[in-house]
């Protein structure tokens, strides 16, 4: 090979690697209508991993699971309405996404901080024993 053609075969190489990270991070982040829609879900938690006043993130279901009050359990989408991306942390203030800073009550899922512009929607929780089953 000619050291032209060895160049046009590293431009080539990087292109196609920076179009596949592209494509990773827009999956990721999210930014459609899609990515902020709710997903419907019917799982089991465990009751032991929402602590009072804090909450349990289940990325996987795309849920966050929140107490309030001491046997109070309330649960809503994880996936910001803002772009997408999923909440990061749960305090007894707020739930809160790291990715621009968008907080949530987590007793009603209401946006209190934006640039989130909705709330989370909220989905349907019943406790069972050591567990709770969120649906919706
Ligand atoms: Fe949550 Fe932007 S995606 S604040």
């Amino acid at each position: 090979m000619t050291s032209l053609s060895n160049e046009i075969s590293r431009r080539s190489a990087l292109t196609a690697t920076t179009a596949v990270v592209g494509t990773g991070l827009l999956a990721a982040c999210g930014g459609g209508d899609d990515a902020t829609a709710a997903k419907k879900v019917d799982i089991s938690v465990d009751a032991s991993n929402v602590p009072v006043g804090g909450g349990f993130i289940d990325r996987t279901n795309s849920v966050v699971v929140t107490q309030p009050t001491k046997g109070s359990y309330k649960a809503f989408s994880s996936v910001c309405p803002h772009q997408g991306c999923q909440v990061g942390q749960v305090t007894e203030e707020a739930i809160v996404c790291t990715c621009h800073g968008s907080r949530f009550d987590p007793k009603t899922g209401d946006v209190t901080a934006g640039p989130a512009e909705k709330g989370l929607p909220a989905k349907q929780v019943a406790v069972q024993g050591a567990k709770l089953h969120v649906t919706g």
